[in-house]
């Protein structure tokens, strides 16, 4: 009895300082774009016996939490993925459930983003999702455009995955070739990637997948070409403020060499 209070204690002495322990980071070498897939929600809630939506809705949570933190730190440009183009293979109660948590969290979420002056987009394909979120994503968008000039981005990837991307964007570029505005020669990659969801930021520097998954899942393929990736085991709703600092502390402490020496 005596092992298992001491066992017990020392756990929630070792939470407390985990909690506690801050990372001595570069401000000088702050990421400017960090994406995080935000993964584990299900896993989340079932470790806890609750339906997945309530996972959801934690993860919802936790990414007011995490951006604001983000941007605290001087992070410019924040891309989360919310709802990948494969996602659309769960229960249709699920999906549901997903679409309209997004109806319901969106405003407060681009509130607090109205209060920092962040711009917000959306990158995705739209034609899928539900009329009335479409209009919601198009007013909020809006609501945050005036803020470009400060160069502060929250993407938040809803019906996202990078091959559609690509797909859409070859299809603009040949509709362009087609009209006689540019020439095949003319095609770099900087055309490429004016002509991605993403064309306002820079590419990521750091992509972040918390839960255990080491994959991409269709995320970012284009631009993820020379970002740092960190994975983490904790689950996206538990994954805290020092659990990005230590993300971004492991970031610096990476040599990126792009190729070179
Ligand atoms: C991520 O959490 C949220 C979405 C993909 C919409 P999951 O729902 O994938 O959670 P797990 O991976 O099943 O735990
Ligand atoms: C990736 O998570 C998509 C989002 C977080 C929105 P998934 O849970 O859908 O990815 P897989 O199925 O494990 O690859
Ligand atoms: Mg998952």
């Amino acid at each position: 009895m005596k092992n298992i209070k001491f066992e017990v204690k020392l756990l929630f002495w070792k939470r407390k300082q985990k909690e506690n322990q801050s990372y001595s980071l570069d401000k000088h070498n702050i990421p400017t774009h960090i994406a995080i897939i935000m993964d584990g929600n299900g896993r989340w809630a079932k470790k806890r016996g609750l339906p997945r939506t309530a996972g959801h809705a934690a993860g919802a949570d936790n990414l007011v939490k995490i951006a604001r933190h983000a941007y605290d730190l001087g992070v410019k440009c924040l891309t989360v993925y919310a709802f990948s183009t494969e996602n659309w293979k769960r229960p249709e109660e699920e999906v549901t459930n997903l679409m309209n948590l997004c109806m319901k969290r969106l405003p407060q979420i681009v509130d607090l983003m109205e209060h920092r002056k962040v711009s917000v987009k959306f990158l995705g394909d739209r034609s899928r999702l539900p009329e009335p979120l479409v209009k919601m994503i198009e007013a909020e968008e809006a609501r945050t455009e005036g803020f470009a000039q400060t160069g502060c981005y929250l993407n938040i990837a809803l019906n996202y995955g990078g091959r559609d991307e690509l797909v859409h964007a070859v299809s603009q570029i040949a509709n362009e070739v087609k009209g006689n505005r540019l020439s095949p020669e003319q095609i770099t990659e900087e055309v490429i990637s004016s002509h991605l969801y993403t064309a306002h930021c820079p590419d990521p520097d750091l992509v972040l997948r918390p839960s255990g998954e080491i994959r991409i899942s269709n995320f970012l393929l284009w631009q993820s070409a020379y970002s740092e990736f960190y994975y983490d085991n904790i689950l996206w709703p538990d994954f805290s403020e020092q659990d990005l600092e230590k993300a971004i502390c492991t970031y610096q402490g990476r040599n990126r060499r792009f190729g070179g020496v």
